[in-house]
């Protein structure tokens, strides 16, 4: 079937016995017109849609430093210090206050650190023992030695080192979740 596109004279063409698309000046600018509006639109609303849809792509993790506590407090440890710290979350929409336990300790060097507490094995709380001066983990036996290094059992590495800085006198710590079971620190998002 022969299909001709004709801006001109269209009972001509008709009259020819041939089938005519019509586009006349005026439909054609109404469609342009349509497309550049939707096409507009779409450009407008991209920055409505990324805020509303950014806590669904935002991470999960701490979004924040938390106090550990005075430098003063750590400066004559020789021993692995338990502390609980607070941090918020953005989970979705929501954001959520949580409560972690880390061990302030002194790396190889002297150098203060501080570890979390969650077993990288599969994430139960590890605790410093004094009397084995050794991080122990209840659930399958693991054990780690006082700067974090794993020393016996299923854990897969050793104890998680968290970043930290010190801020107006204060350690402070960036609470985040890392892969367990894995052999290297793989940070969850
Ligand atoms: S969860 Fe710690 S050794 Fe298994």
């Amino acid at each position: 079937m022969e299909q001709e596109i004709n801006t001109s004279k269209p009972s001509e063409r008709v009259a020819a016995g041939k089938d005519v698309i019509i586009i006349n000046r005026r439909s054609f600018f109404g469609a342009l017109m349509a497309i550049g509006t939707a096409g507009m639109g779409a450009f407008l609303s991209i920055p409505v849609l990324r805020y509303v849809l950014y806590p669904l792509y935002a991470k999960a993790s701490g979004t924040e430093w938390s106090d550990v506590g005075d430098m003063t407090e750590f400066a004559g440890s020789t021993s692995p210090v338990r502390k609980t710290i607070t941090f918020a979350q953005r989970d979705g929409w929501r954001e959520v206050v949580s409560a972690q336990s880390v061990y302030v300790t002194r790396g190889q060097q002297g150098q203060l650190e501080v570890l979390s507490a969650i077993c990288p094995h599969l994430g139960c709380s590890v605790s410093w023992q004094k009397a084995q001066d050794e991080f122990v983990c209840p659930c399958h036996g693991g054990r780690f030695a006082p700067d974090g290094q794993h020393v016996f059992g299923p854990p897969p590495r050793s104890m998680d080192r968290l970043p930290t800085r010190v801020q107006g006198g204060k350690l402070q710590v960036h609470f985040e979740y890392f892969r367990s079971d894995v052999p290297n620190q793989e940070q969850l998002s």
